[in-house]
């Protein structure tokens, strides 16, 4: 065993690089994302949801015949087994993250390729998790708010489709175009938190619905996906911008971080966050609600000093008065995330069985020495 002093411990990993993934490049010093060598703003202008997400599998943006039948491929996967509804009315009060995660590994019970890890197979079932995350996210809440779930609709895109079935209503083009951008810009991160969970499962040889049920748990934390939902929270604490700078300031001498700012990985301003605040400033015009945008902006003021010291703003700072505007509850704003990322999590599980290795780091003890037992009559 090494001597502990000359050992050196990377609390969180911080900076640690444990494989080479071809799917994300992330440069947090120029603040760049890429999928797949395209800039993530040359994809959030011009690209779309299933665009984007047959570019993480497949490593090439599609051709037109191969986009249409991609989209083909996604829509007849949208489908649920019975049963799974007797989950989600068994769960109707569960927060919707802890309902995925529960309904995800459900899931795993009906998919005819469970078992088999092989590219193939994954990719298949790939598909499938990427067509049905969204049906689920989209059933518990209809059910939860007293209605039946809408059936998925084949003439509407994903993001369309998706806010059709929480809805019940045809999206306008505007909301549909925001919820678009905003699967775009969640779909992949390298190894975050929730992505890098889902390698330590596949580390282990266990099939893709244990890695996506585990991804789920590490997205539903605030440090992580639970941002977007703490920030709206915030902005309603805030309630008016002149508010904003002594609302900081306050969190600030208790010492707790301001939701929406701040990444393990980016010391400029998060790339994805500029497509975002662009929609709440159109949205929050259009919808005659300027007091959400004005609000952001002040919290952006009162935090400038920290820019400093890296704190910046980050994707889920906008992403959550986007939702807001548009009548979604918070607390789906974390599954919508998920909805997002379930491409991002399947390939880099695919990634993972093609060079697998098991994850598994080592901690330096630091408990008490060596000892002897001691009987339950003598301590
Ligand atoms: C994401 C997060 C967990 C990263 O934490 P981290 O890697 O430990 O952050 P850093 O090492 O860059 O922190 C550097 C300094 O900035 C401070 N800081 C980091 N995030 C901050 C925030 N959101 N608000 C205020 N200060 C913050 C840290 O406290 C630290 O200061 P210290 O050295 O005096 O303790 C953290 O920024 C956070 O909790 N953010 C809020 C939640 C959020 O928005 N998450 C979504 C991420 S996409």
């Amino acid at each position: 065993m090494a001597d502990d002093d000359d050992i050196q411990v990377h609390r969180g990993l911080n900076g640690v690089y444990f494989d080479r993934s071809a799917v994300c490049s992330i440069d947090g010093r120029a603040g760049e994302l890429r999928y797949r060598g395209y800039s993530i703003h040359d994809l959030a202008e011009h690209s779309s949801f299933e665009e984007t997400a047959y570019l993480l599998f497949h490593g090439e943006l599609p051709t037109r015949s191969q986009l249409d039948l991609w989209d083909a491929e996604l829509k007849v996967a949208r489908d649920l087994p019975g049963p799974l509804f007797d989950v989600i009315r068994a769960m109707l009060h569960a927060h919707p993250m802890d309902l995925a995660r529960t309904a995800v590994s459900a899931l795993a019970a009906f998919d005819p390729d469970v078992a088999d890890n092989s590219r193939e197979a994954t990719l298949r079932k790939s598909i499938r998790l990427t067509s049905q995350v969204p049906m689920i996210v989209a059933a518990h809440h209809r059910l939860r708010s007293g209605f039946d779930p809408v059936p998925p609709r084949p003439d509407l895109g994903h993001a369309a489709n998706f806010l059709y079935m929480l809805t019940g209503a045809m999206p306008s083009d505007n909301a549909t175009h925001l919820m678009d951008l905003d699967l775009i810009l969640h779909a992949e991160h390298g190894s975050n938190a929730s992505s890098f969970t889902a390698r330590v499962v596949a580390g282990t040889d266990a099939n893709l619905h244990a890695t996506v049920t585990a991804a789920i748990s590490a997205l539903s934390g605030p440090a992580h996906g639970g941002a977007a939902e703490n920030v709206m929270r915030m902005a309603q604490e805030i309630g008016d911008p002149a508010n904003a700078a002594a609302y900081v300031k306050d969190l600030r001498s208790r010492r707790e971080p301001v939701m929406g700012f701040g990444h393990r990985v980016y010391r400029t301003e998060d790339p994805r966050a500029r497509h975002m605040r662009e929609g709440v400033r159109r949205l929050s015009q259009e919808m005659e609600e300027p007091k959400w945008y004005a609000i952001l902006e002040a919290v952006v003021e009162a935090m400038r000093p920290y820019a400093r010291l890296g704190v910046n703003v980050n994707v889920d700072f906008y992403a959550g008065v986007v939702y807001y505007l548009h009548g979604i509850p918070e607390d789906l704003f974390v599954p919508i995330f998920a909805v997002g990322r379930t491409p991002g999590w399947c390939v880099q599980v695919l990634e993972q069985y093609e060079h697998n290795i098991l994850i598994r780091p080592l901690t330096v003890y630091s408990g008490p020495p060596p000892r002897d037992y001691v009987g339950i009559g003598e301590r």
